[in-house]
């Protein structure tokens, strides 16, 4: 296989370069009835017969929530500078009201506590999707009252750990959580209708801004982020009809998500196509628009886009990846440039000074070999394809500070339950047994690559 990612590649990057890895509370943790957790969206979700591939549930995943000592030790073993974790909200307020369950939050302080002893920087989300069920009950995202509750909730954490965490991320991926889980159905809570998103993006926004506010009263020098899942668009045909398909996709994905958080307001020909108003109040707007110190981006694919007059908003459609194109087991395109150019349009459009690929792989049918090892060639290829595209980005100007490789473990993938593995770790959920992959083993190379780069420099 060519080397993708030559050694002369770390002089690139940025002397503090992060390099970490992530996962999310409810595709790891397990233990969801323990220590005075309750229910979230995910476990009645889960727990709904036809909503995940296998009927399996985050019930037990990686059983981190247990073995969460065991795998800071992988973290040592690839040498990472950064963990990013998500802090379930239903462990620290199982009823999404402002009663506090210590034992849930004394988790993550343990969590906490240890990364920073083994020299790791503790990087957490605090909302991954997990909203509590009870939060839901009265009404979920679609209302206002959930993204007040969320400024609560993220007041407590900052409260415990501001102290010895610095960088926070508010949301993670507010796309999915909108519109996969409020008009496509597919995720947590399973609604299908576009009103409802349009509102539950709002609110998800407005948790954001809030939440911003929260943080920064609490923690002086806090860097704050959120992030979100954008991608290239680009039209499958040189025709009127897909390129225009194009526009709106964009507007979709990724100007929906960042406009309002630029202070640009939401965008209007979305506003339109959608027929539903964001419900702002006066002032809203600004709260969205907090400064940010940092933007977090997930990449895992481009978007070549098909008009459908006749389909789901926005009206357009992802088109079959090109013949002879690389697909991951997700079928989604194999596409590195993919994340330079969205890199560059998150710094040429929207003026972003410290970007953070917080989330980026690839999912592959990994299995322990007789040798006791697992050989991922392709993972490892997409791998550094990606880091090289990384690097073309900080070439041309990308204010790029660090890359986390989604994901540490193999775990719950939402809908697919446990048949996709996107891990640098191969997990056995019969045993639970973890092995590093071949290519964790090589992206722990190019982390010490750099590093000895960093420290001949120094
Ligand atoms: O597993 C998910 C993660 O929770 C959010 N970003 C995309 C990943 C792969 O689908």
């Amino acid at each position: 296989m060519p080397e993708t990612y030559p050694a002369a590649h770390s002089d690139a990057l940025p002397d503090d370069f992060l390099w970490g890895a992530a996962t999310a509370a409810y595709q790891v943790e397990g233990a969801v009835d323990e220590d005075g957790r309750k229910p979230s969206i995910w476990d009645t979700f889960s727990h709904t017969p036809g909503r995940v591939d296998g009927g399996d549930t985050g019930d037990v995943a990686c059983d981190h929530y247990h073995r969460w000592r065991e795998d800071l030790g992988l973290l040592g073993e690839l040498d990472l500078d950064a963990y990013r974790f998500s802090v379930a909200w239903p462990r620290v307020q199982p009823d999404g009201d402002g009663t506090v369950n210590e034992p849930g939050l004394a988790f993550y302080d343990r969590l906490t506590d240890a990364l920073l002893e083994a020299g790791i920087t503790p990087f957490p989300t605090l909302y991954h999707w997990d909203l509590p069920q009870a939060l839901q009950d009265r009404g979920g995202w679609p209302v206002r009252e959930t993204a007040e509750r969320f400024a609560e909730y993220t007041a407590v954490v900052a409260d415990r750990l501001g102290d010895r965490i610095q960088h926070w991320c508010t949301l993670n991926e507010p796309l999915c959580s909108a519109w996969i889980g409020h008009y496509e159905g597919r995720m947590a809570p399973g609604r299908t209708d576009i009103a409802d998103a349009v509102r539950a993006s709002f609110h998800l926004h407005l948790g954001h801004g809030l939440a911003v506010q929260a943080l920064r009263a609490a923690v002086p020098g806090a860097r704050v982020g959120i992030v979100n899942n954008l991608t290239h668009c680009e039209p499958a045909s040189g025709s009127a009809a897909d390129t225009e398909a194009a526009r709106r996709a964009d507007g979709h994905v990724n100007r929906w998500w960042m406009d309002p958080l630029h202070g640009r307001g939401y965008p209007q020909d979305m506003v339109e196509l959608y027929g539903t108003e964001p419900p702002q109040r006066p002032g809203d707007a600004r709260t969205v628009a907090e400064p940010l110190d940092w933007l977090g981006l997930n990449y895992y694919f481009r978007n070549v886009v098909r008009d459908d007059p006749a389909g789901p908003f926005p009206r357009a459609r992802t088109a079959e990846p090109p013949a002879g194109a690389r697909v991951t087991g997700m079928g989604w395109e194999v596409h590195a440039e993919g994340l330079t150019k969205t890199l560059r349009r998150m710094t040429d459009d929207y003026g972003a000074r410290c970007l953070y690929v917080t989330e980026n792989g690839a999912a592959y049918p990994d299995a322990v070999g007789p040798d006791g090892q697992v050989h991922d060639p392709e993972r490892t290829r997409y791998l550094e394809e990606h880091l090289a595209a990384c690097v073309r980005a900080v070439r041309q100007g990308v204010p790029l500070r660090g890359y986390f490789a989604w994901s540490l473990l193999d775990n719950f993938e939402w809908a697919y339950g446990y048949a996709q593995r996107f891990g640098l770790v191969h997990v056995d959920y019969a045993t639970q047994r973890r092995t590093v992959k071949t290519s964790g083993r090589r992206y722990a190379d190019l982390v010490r690559t750099h590093r000895a780069r960093r420290n001949r420099a120094a």
